[in-house]
Protein backbone atom coordinates (compact mmCIF):
# COMPACT_ATOMS: atom_id res chain seq x y z
CA UNK A 1 0.00 0.00 0.00
CA UNK A 2 2.76 2.37 1.01
CA UNK A 3 4.30 2.50 -2.81
CA UNK A 4 3.04 5.76 -4.47
CA UNK A 5 1.80 4.96 -8.05
CA UNK A 6 -0.32 7.51 -9.10
CA UNK A 7 1.98 10.71 -9.49
CA UNK A 8 4.82 10.97 -11.99
CA UNK A 9 8.46 12.58 -10.62
CA UNK A 10 7.84 16.01 -10.91
CA UNK A 11 4.02 15.69 -8.82
CA UNK A 12 5.80 13.29 -6.45
CA UNK A 13 8.15 16.58 -5.95
CA UNK A 14 5.76 19.57 -5.84
CA UNK A 15 3.73 17.70 -3.49
CA UNK A 16 5.99 16.13 -1.41
CA UNK A 17 4.32 12.50 -1.93
CA UNK A 18 6.76 10.49 -0.56
CA UNK A 19 5.20 7.91 1.38
CA UNK A 20 5.98 6.00 4.69
CA UNK A 21 7.22 2.39 4.39
CA UNK A 22 5.49 0.15 6.82
CA UNK A 23 8.92 -0.68 8.62
CA UNK A 24 8.57 3.19 9.96
CA UNK A 25 4.86 3.36 10.41
CA UNK A 26 5.72 0.57 12.62
CA UNK A 27 8.44 3.08 14.82
CA UNK A 28 6.10 5.94 14.92
CA UNK A 29 3.27 3.43 16.20
CA UNK A 30 5.88 1.96 19.35
CA UNK A 31 7.05 5.18 20.27
CA UNK A 32 3.27 6.08 20.92
CA UNK A 33 2.44 3.00 22.85
CA UNK A 34 5.65 3.90 24.43
CA UNK A 35 3.99 6.80 25.88
CA UNK A 36 1.15 5.04 27.48
CA UNK A 37 -2.02 7.65 26.99
CA UNK A 38 -5.17 5.56 26.75
CA UNK A 39 -5.65 5.77 23.22
CA UNK A 40 -9.00 4.50 23.51
CA UNK A 41 -9.65 8.06 24.53
CA UNK A 42 -8.24 9.69 21.80
CA UNK A 43 -8.87 10.71 18.01
CA UNK A 44 -6.24 9.74 15.45
CA UNK A 45 -5.78 12.36 12.91
CA UNK A 46 -3.18 12.12 9.48
CA UNK A 47 -4.12 14.97 7.65
CA UNK A 48 -1.76 14.22 4.88
CA UNK A 49 -2.40 11.01 4.85
CA UNK A 50 -1.63 9.93 1.02
CA UNK A 51 -2.96 5.82 0.89
CA UNK A 52 -3.27 5.60 4.43
CA UNK A 53 -0.13 4.20 5.75
CA UNK A 54 -0.51 5.71 9.21
CA UNK A 55 -4.64 4.74 9.81
CA UNK A 56 -4.15 1.30 10.44
CA UNK A 57 -3.71 1.18 14.06
CA UNK A 58 -6.27 0.00 15.97
CA UNK A 59 -7.85 0.89 19.73
CA UNK A 60 -8.54 4.28 18.76
CA UNK A 61 -11.86 6.46 18.96
CA UNK A 62 -11.96 7.17 15.88
CA UNK A 63 -9.41 7.23 12.78
CA UNK A 64 -9.47 10.14 10.22
CA UNK A 65 -7.23 11.01 7.28
CA UNK A 66 -7.47 13.73 5.08
CA UNK A 67 -5.49 14.83 1.69
CA UNK A 68 -5.35 17.30 -0.75
CA UNK A 69 -4.90 14.51 -3.49
CA UNK A 70 -8.12 13.00 -4.16
CA UNK A 71 -6.76 9.85 -6.25
CA UNK A 72 -4.58 9.50 -3.04
CA UNK A 73 -7.84 9.53 -1.34
CA UNK A 74 -10.06 7.26 -3.34
CA UNK A 75 -7.38 4.33 -2.92
CA UNK A 76 -6.96 4.75 0.28
CA UNK A 77 -10.69 4.35 0.82
CA UNK A 78 -10.54 1.17 -1.56
CA UNK A 79 -7.64 -0.28 0.43
CA UNK A 80 -9.66 0.48 3.85
CA UNK A 81 -13.12 -0.81 2.84
CA UNK A 82 -13.00 -4.03 4.62
CA UNK A 83 -10.62 -2.53 7.48
CA UNK A 84 -11.49 -2.81 11.00
CA UNK A 85 -10.29 0.38 11.85
CA UNK A 86 -12.62 2.24 9.63
CA UNK A 87 -10.66 5.49 8.90
CA UNK A 88 -12.99 8.92 7.71
CA UNK A 89 -11.31 10.00 5.09
CA UNK A 90 -11.97 13.81 4.31
CA UNK A 91 -10.69 16.07 0.95
CA UNK A 92 -9.34 18.88 1.96
CA UNK A 93 -6.09 21.02 2.09
CA UNK A 94 -5.14 20.52 5.31
CA UNK A 95 -3.41 24.37 5.42
CA UNK A 96 -6.51 26.69 4.85
CA UNK A 97 -8.83 27.94 7.23
CA UNK A 98 -7.45 25.63 9.36
CA UNK A 99 -9.81 24.52 12.14
CA UNK A 100 -11.23 21.49 14.16
CA UNK A 101 -14.38 21.15 12.15
CA UNK A 102 -12.84 20.86 8.76
CA UNK A 103 -11.62 17.17 10.16
CA UNK A 104 -14.91 16.64 11.84
CA UNK A 105 -13.06 17.17 15.45
CA UNK A 106 -14.71 19.13 18.05
CA UNK A 107 -13.21 21.10 20.62
CA UNK A 108 -13.70 18.60 23.59
CA UNK A 109 -12.26 15.56 21.63
CA UNK A 110 -8.98 14.56 22.67
CA UNK A 111 -6.13 14.55 19.60
CA UNK A 112 -3.21 12.35 18.74
CA UNK A 113 -2.11 13.87 15.27
CA UNK A 114 0.57 11.10 13.26
CA UNK A 115 2.04 11.25 10.08
CA UNK A 116 4.38 12.11 7.55
CA UNK A 117 3.60 15.49 6.47
CA UNK A 118 4.90 17.01 3.17
CA UNK A 119 7.87 19.46 3.23
CA UNK A 120 10.40 20.92 1.06
CA UNK A 121 13.17 22.13 2.86
CA UNK A 122 16.00 23.73 0.55
CA UNK A 123 18.65 20.95 2.08
CA UNK A 124 16.29 18.16 1.32
CA UNK A 125 15.83 15.98 -1.17
CA UNK A 126 13.32 18.22 -2.93
CA UNK A 127 15.72 19.24 -6.22
CA UNK A 128 14.84 23.08 -6.21
CA UNK A 129 15.07 23.14 -10.38
CA UNK A 130 12.12 20.60 -10.53
CA UNK A 131 9.68 22.53 -8.28
CA UNK A 132 7.06 24.82 -9.22
CA UNK A 133 5.22 27.29 -7.45
CA UNK A 134 2.83 25.75 -4.41
CA UNK A 135 -0.85 25.94 -5.80
CA UNK A 136 -2.70 25.65 -2.90
CA UNK A 137 -3.63 28.32 -0.68
CA UNK A 138 -2.40 28.51 3.07
CA UNK A 139 -3.65 30.51 5.69
CA UNK A 140 -1.58 34.00 6.11
CA UNK A 141 0.16 32.96 10.03
CA UNK A 142 0.80 29.49 8.92
CA UNK A 143 2.66 30.77 5.50
CA UNK A 144 6.66 29.60 5.97
CA UNK A 145 9.62 28.62 4.03
CA UNK A 146 8.56 25.30 4.64
CA UNK A 147 5.55 23.62 4.13
CA UNK A 148 6.52 21.55 6.50
CA UNK A 149 6.89 24.13 9.14
CA UNK A 150 3.33 24.79 7.80
CA UNK A 151 2.23 22.00 9.20
CA UNK A 152 3.49 21.35 12.01
CA UNK A 153 1.97 25.08 13.22
CA UNK A 154 -1.78 23.86 11.98
CA UNK A 155 -1.06 21.04 14.60
CA UNK A 156 -0.88 23.75 17.10
CA UNK A 157 -3.96 25.20 15.79
CA UNK A 158 -5.96 22.00 15.73
CA UNK A 159 -4.60 21.73 20.01
CA UNK A 160 -3.73 18.33 19.67
CA UNK A 161 -2.27 16.87 22.26
CA UNK A 162 -0.01 14.63 21.12
CA UNK A 163 1.95 14.58 17.55
CA UNK A 164 4.02 11.97 16.23
CA UNK A 165 5.23 12.77 13.29
CA UNK A 166 8.11 13.10 10.97
CA UNK A 167 9.87 15.73 9.72
CA UNK A 168 13.22 16.81 8.76
CA UNK A 169 15.27 17.01 11.81
CA UNK A 170 16.69 20.46 10.85
CA UNK A 171 13.65 22.16 11.90
CA UNK A 172 14.69 21.56 15.77
CA UNK A 173 18.75 22.07 15.32
CA UNK A 174 18.91 25.23 13.27
CA UNK A 175 18.05 28.02 15.43
CA UNK A 176 16.57 29.90 12.50
CA UNK A 177 14.04 26.72 11.52
CA UNK A 178 13.18 26.78 15.30
CA UNK A 179 11.97 30.00 15.57
CA UNK A 180 10.24 29.71 12.29
CA UNK A 181 7.96 27.41 14.43
CA UNK A 182 6.31 30.03 16.24
CA UNK A 183 3.18 28.98 18.70
CA UNK A 184 4.56 25.23 18.03
CA UNK A 185 7.03 25.41 20.71
CA UNK A 186 5.59 27.60 22.78
CA UNK A 187 2.93 24.86 23.36
CA UNK A 188 4.91 21.60 22.60
CA UNK A 189 7.44 19.69 24.36
CA UNK A 190 9.65 16.91 22.72
CA UNK A 191 9.08 14.13 24.62
CA UNK A 192 11.21 11.31 22.43
CA UNK A 193 12.77 11.12 19.09
CA UNK A 194 14.44 8.60 16.76
CA UNK A 195 16.43 9.41 14.22
CA UNK A 196 16.54 8.02 10.60
CA UNK A 197 17.79 8.78 6.88
CA UNK A 198 16.27 10.08 4.26
CA UNK A 199 17.41 7.41 1.92
CA UNK A 200 14.69 5.50 3.41
CA UNK A 201 12.66 7.31 1.16
CA UNK A 202 14.87 8.42 -1.59
CA UNK A 203 17.40 5.57 -2.34
CA UNK A 204 18.66 7.02 -5.50
CA UNK A 205 19.42 10.65 -4.28
CA UNK A 206 22.81 12.01 -4.40
CA UNK A 207 23.22 13.66 -0.25
CA UNK A 208 21.03 12.50 2.16
CA UNK A 209 19.62 14.14 5.35
CA UNK A 210 18.30 13.24 9.17
CA UNK A 211 14.47 13.02 9.11
CA UNK A 212 13.06 12.87 13.16
CA UNK A 213 10.26 10.54 14.57
CA UNK A 214 9.37 13.26 16.71
CA UNK A 215 6.99 12.83 20.14
CA UNK A 216 5.76 15.80 21.10
CA UNK A 217 2.94 16.57 23.69
CA UNK A 218 1.00 19.65 24.18
CA UNK A 219 2.58 21.48 27.23
CA UNK A 220 2.49 24.91 28.48
CA UNK A 221 5.73 25.44 29.26
CA UNK A 222 6.88 24.89 25.80
CA UNK A 223 10.63 24.97 24.34
CA UNK A 224 13.18 27.38 23.93
CA UNK A 225 16.54 26.48 22.08
CA UNK A 226 18.41 25.63 24.90
CA UNK A 227 16.28 22.35 25.38
CA UNK A 228 16.69 21.55 21.97
CA UNK A 229 20.33 21.70 22.34
CA UNK A 230 20.11 19.73 25.74
CA UNK A 231 17.98 17.14 24.39
CA UNK A 232 19.40 13.80 23.50
CA UNK A 233 17.99 12.64 20.32
CA UNK A 234 18.47 8.87 19.45
CA UNK A 235 18.79 7.69 16.31
CA UNK A 236 17.45 4.36 14.43
CA UNK A 237 20.66 2.43 14.97
CA UNK A 238 21.19 2.79 18.85
CA UNK A 239 23.33 5.97 18.61
CA UNK A 240 22.80 9.37 19.84
CA UNK A 241 23.64 12.63 20.56
CA UNK A 242 23.06 15.98 21.87
CA UNK A 243 24.33 19.15 20.13
CA UNK A 244 25.90 20.17 23.20
CA UNK A 245 27.91 17.61 23.07
CA UNK A 246 29.85 19.92 20.56
CA UNK A 247 31.75 22.72 19.83
CA UNK A 248 31.09 24.70 16.45
CA UNK A 249 33.20 26.84 14.08
CA UNK A 250 30.55 29.32 14.14
CA UNK A 251 32.06 30.76 17.94
CA UNK A 252 35.34 31.02 15.91
CA UNK A 253 35.15 32.42 12.48
CA UNK A 254 32.97 33.98 10.37
CA UNK A 255 30.44 31.68 8.50
CA UNK A 256 28.89 34.33 6.24
CA UNK A 257 30.21 37.21 3.77
CA UNK A 258 31.85 39.31 6.16
CA UNK A 259 33.00 42.31 3.83
CA UNK A 260 31.29 44.83 5.60
CA UNK A 261 33.63 43.97 8.80
CA UNK A 262 37.02 43.02 6.79
CA UNK A 263 38.71 45.39 4.57
CA UNK A 264 40.22 44.02 1.70
CA UNK A 265 43.69 45.00 2.45
CA UNK A 266 43.49 42.50 5.79
CA UNK A 267 42.77 39.50 3.03
CA UNK A 268 45.28 36.94 3.26
CA UNK A 269 42.71 34.31 1.19
CA UNK A 270 39.62 34.11 0.22
CA UNK A 271 36.27 31.32 1.14
CA UNK A 272 33.33 30.12 0.55
CA UNK A 273 29.65 30.67 2.34
CA UNK A 274 29.85 28.05 5.02
CA UNK A 275 26.28 26.48 6.23
CA UNK A 276 25.90 23.12 7.54
CA UNK A 277 27.81 19.71 6.94
CA UNK A 278 25.88 18.52 4.17
CA UNK A 279 26.14 21.93 2.48
CA UNK A 280 29.97 21.49 2.66
CA UNK A 281 29.83 18.16 1.14
CA UNK A 282 29.18 20.37 -2.04
CA UNK A 283 30.65 23.36 -1.97
CA UNK A 284 33.79 25.24 -2.39
CA UNK A 285 36.02 25.84 0.36
CA UNK A 286 39.14 28.14 -0.71
CA UNK A 287 37.99 30.39 -3.90
CA UNK A 288 40.41 32.73 -5.71
CA UNK A 289 37.85 34.58 -7.78
CA UNK A 290 35.57 36.55 -5.21
CA UNK A 291 31.58 36.28 -5.33
CA UNK A 292 28.21 37.49 -3.28
CA UNK A 293 29.44 34.49 -1.08
CA UNK A 294 32.94 35.10 -0.94
CA UNK A 295 34.37 35.72 3.07
CA UNK A 296 37.43 37.49 3.72
CA UNK A 297 40.33 35.27 5.81
CA UNK A 298 42.31 37.13 8.02
CA UNK A 299 45.99 35.76 8.99
CA UNK A 300 44.92 34.91 12.25
CA UNK A 301 42.20 32.91 10.88
CA UNK A 302 43.87 31.22 8.28
CA UNK A 303 43.89 27.87 10.02
CA UNK A 304 40.70 27.77 10.85
CA UNK A 305 39.41 27.98 7.48
CA UNK A 306 42.34 25.68 6.87
CA UNK A 307 40.54 23.04 9.21
CA UNK A 308 37.42 23.12 7.92
CA UNK A 309 39.01 22.55 4.67
CA UNK A 310 40.30 19.78 6.26
CA UNK A 311 37.48 18.74 7.76
CA UNK A 312 35.19 18.64 3.97
CA UNK A 313 37.95 15.75 3.32
CA UNK A 314 37.06 13.61 6.03
CA UNK A 315 33.08 13.98 5.65
CA UNK A 316 32.42 10.28 4.68
CA UNK A 317 33.47 9.32 8.05
CA UNK A 318 30.80 11.52 9.46
CA UNK A 319 27.49 9.85 10.16
CA UNK A 320 24.72 10.89 8.20
CA UNK A 321 22.61 12.37 11.34
CA UNK A 322 25.31 15.23 11.88
CA UNK A 323 24.54 16.78 8.34
CA UNK A 324 22.65 19.57 9.30
CA UNK A 325 25.19 20.41 12.13
CA UNK A 326 27.94 22.94 11.64
CA UNK A 327 31.41 22.26 11.40
CA UNK A 328 32.72 20.39 14.63
CA UNK A 329 35.72 21.39 16.78
CA UNK A 330 37.45 20.82 19.78
CA UNK A 331 39.44 23.96 19.89
CA UNK A 332 42.19 23.12 22.40
CA UNK A 333 42.78 19.79 19.86
CA UNK A 334 42.95 22.18 17.13
CA UNK A 335 45.69 24.37 18.52
CA UNK A 336 47.62 21.64 19.40
CA UNK A 337 47.48 20.57 15.66
CA UNK A 338 47.64 23.79 14.22
CA UNK A 339 50.46 23.81 11.49
CA UNK A 340 49.64 20.07 11.01
CA UNK A 341 46.09 21.47 9.57
CA UNK A 342 47.55 24.53 7.52
CA UNK A 343 50.27 21.95 6.12
CA UNK A 344 47.19 18.82 5.59
CA UNK A 345 45.40 21.64 3.78
CA UNK A 346 48.17 22.88 1.99
CA UNK A 347 49.22 19.41 0.76
CA UNK A 348 45.96 17.37 0.52
CA UNK A 349 47.66 14.91 2.47
CA UNK A 350 46.06 14.05 6.07
CA UNK A 351 48.57 12.98 8.97
CA UNK A 352 48.00 10.51 11.39
CA UNK A 353 47.82 12.84 13.91
CA UNK A 354 45.22 14.41 11.87
CA UNK A 355 43.01 11.59 11.66
CA UNK A 356 43.34 10.47 15.09
CA UNK A 357 42.03 13.64 16.21
CA UNK A 358 38.80 12.94 13.88
CA UNK A 359 38.47 10.05 15.26
CA UNK A 360 38.52 11.43 18.60
CA UNK A 361 36.26 14.40 18.02
CA UNK A 362 33.30 12.34 16.59
CA UNK A 363 33.62 9.39 19.06
CA UNK A 364 30.82 7.04 18.07
CA UNK A 365 30.28 8.98 15.59
CA UNK A 366 32.67 8.53 13.07
CA UNK A 367 32.26 5.64 10.37
CA UNK A 368 35.11 3.78 8.64
C1 LIG B 1 5.00 12.55 2.52
S1 LIG B 1 3.38 12.20 1.89
C2 LIG B 1 2.79 11.24 3.20
C3 LIG B 1 1.60 10.43 2.91
C4 LIG B 1 1.24 9.44 4.02
N1 LIG B 1 0.97 10.14 5.28
C5 LIG B 1 2.36 8.45 4.20
O1 LIG B 1 3.21 8.71 5.06
O2 LIG B 1 2.42 7.44 3.52
C6 LIG B 1 2.63 13.75 2.01
C7 LIG B 1 1.16 13.85 1.59
O3 LIG B 1 0.76 15.21 1.82
C8 LIG B 1 -0.23 15.54 0.88
N2 LIG B 1 -0.37 17.00 0.86
C9 LIG B 1 0.47 17.92 0.31
N3 LIG B 1 -0.01 19.17 0.53
C10 LIG B 1 -1.15 19.02 1.25
C11 LIG B 1 -2.10 19.93 1.79
N4 LIG B 1 -1.94 21.26 1.65
N5 LIG B 1 -3.17 19.44 2.47
C12 LIG B 1 -3.33 18.08 2.64
N6 LIG B 1 -2.47 17.19 2.15
C13 LIG B 1 -1.40 17.63 1.47
C14 LIG B 1 0.27 14.89 -0.40
O4 LIG B 1 -0.80 14.72 -1.30
C15 LIG B 1 0.85 13.57 0.15
O5 LIG B 1 -0.12 12.55 0.07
Amino acid sequence: MTIQAHLDRIQTINQGSFYTPDSIVRLVYQMLLDAKMDIKDYVLLDSSCGYGSFLNLEGFKQNIGADVDSVALSKAKAYFKDSYTKPLFIHTNALADVQRDKFSLTESDKLIIIGNPPYNDKTSIVQNRLKSTDSNPVDSHLKARDIGISFLRSFDILKADYICVLHPLSYLIKESNFKSLKNFIKHYRLLDSTIISSQIFCPKSLGFFPIVIALYEKDNQGMDYDFICNFSFKTRDGKSFKLNDFDFIARYIDKYPNKKRVCESQKVAMFYTLRDINALKRSKTFITKENTNTIYITQDKYSLYCYVDVFKQIIKHISYYLGNCDILIDFKKFQALESAFIKASESKILSEDIMQYFKDLLGEHYEN
